[in-house]
């Protein structure tokens, strides 16, 4: 049984690797992309979606439409110095990608999820189309069978010691997607700072198929964390859609900053102290570090290029 989704995505280079484990696990159907401004400008990232996706050959399947150029309020900010000018620096992708379907990203969300009994949103970019999405088509959110969503931190953010990039972006939309009443699964950064990607993960990856030798170009030209270890963010919530058994989550109720200096931080009622017993979102708060890399190289090493 296929778990369907649908990836919303500011391509980036973990999102590119997300982006790989979902169009090539046969556990997992990916019906949509939506992409968003985030770690670049939204034309950039709405095009290196398309790149994946055409390099995977699957721009007859998976559609790519493009959506919110800024944050709902909040003044957009890239991540360009982490993710470099283009997003996707590092790999040469041609320019013959393919283009974005006419629709909008909130319409072809819309449209992608009414057509589903139930399907799973993962966003892995700030939460701008999403939040779009249910302020203009609140009926969708009966088809949603749970969001996974990479962002947020409880443990300290990579923006300000309090608030990580994806809801730092955007805390409004945030916002409204920890109230939309949907099961949220939260894959913050307090488990994808331990599922860091080793360097001789990265340098197997050079050494193996195309994908491999494509995704090796992308990391090797990325900027956040170390030479020790590289955070690939987005993958993680792919690994937790097929691994959840390798994540340790606790349920909560988490609120969001929308203004003042923690801005964009989640806050986790941790002992289920202030909301009647009531939950959102499952937190991810740990993770099987070393089973993650040996997925991460042996779903790369099964694709067939
Ligand atoms: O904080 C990490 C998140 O911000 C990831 O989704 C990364 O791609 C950037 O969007
Ligand atoms: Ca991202």
């Amino acid at each position: 049984m296929t778990t369907k989704i649908i990836m919303d995505t500011d391509p980036g280079i973990d999102d590119a690797a997300a982006l790989t484990m979902a169009i090539n696990d046969p556990n997992i159907d990916l019906k949509l992309v939506t992409a968003v401004a985030g770690n670049v400008t939204v034309d950039k990232t709405t095009a290196n979606a398309l790149k994946i996706i055409h390099f995977f050959g699957k721009s007859d399947q998976i559609p790519v439409a493009a959506g919110a150029e800024q944050p709902l309020i909040k003044p957009f900010e890239d991540a360009a110095r982490i993710h470099g000018e283009s997003g996707m620096p590092g790999y040469d992708f041609g320019d013959d990608y393919g283009e974005p379907i006419k629709k909008t990203a909130v319409e072809a969300l819309h449209d992608a999820i009414m057509a589903e009994d139930e399907i799973t949103l993962v966003p892995t970019g700030s939460y701008t189309n999403i939040a779009l999405l249910f302020s203009e088509y609140p009926e969708v959110k009966s088809h949603i069978k749970q969001i996974v969503a990479m962002g947020g931190s409880l443990s300290g953010g990579n923006m300000t010691s309090s608030a990580e990039f994806n809801v730092f972006t955007d805390p409004d939309a945030a916002k409204i997607m920890y109230n939309a009443g949907i099961p949220i699964v939260t894959v913050g950064l307090d488990i994808t700072l331990k599922a860091l990607l080793t360097a001789d993960t990265i340098e197997k990856l050079g050494q193996m198929n195309e994908a491999g030798k494509m995704l090796h170009g992308l990391i090797t030209h990325y900027n956040d964390g170390s030479n020790a270890g590289r955070p690939m963010h987005d993958v993680n919530t792919i690994f937790y859609l097929l691994h959840p058994d390798k994540i340790k989550t606790k349920e909560m109720w988490v609120d969001v900053q929308t203004d003042g200096p923690a801005i964009g931080a989640l806050v986790g009622d941790i002992r289920g102290a202030y909301h009647d017993g009531k939950t959102n979102a499952k937190v991810c708060v740990d993770i099987d570090a070393d089973y993650f890399n040996k997925w991460f190289l042996d779903e790369v090493s099964k694709i067939k290029m």
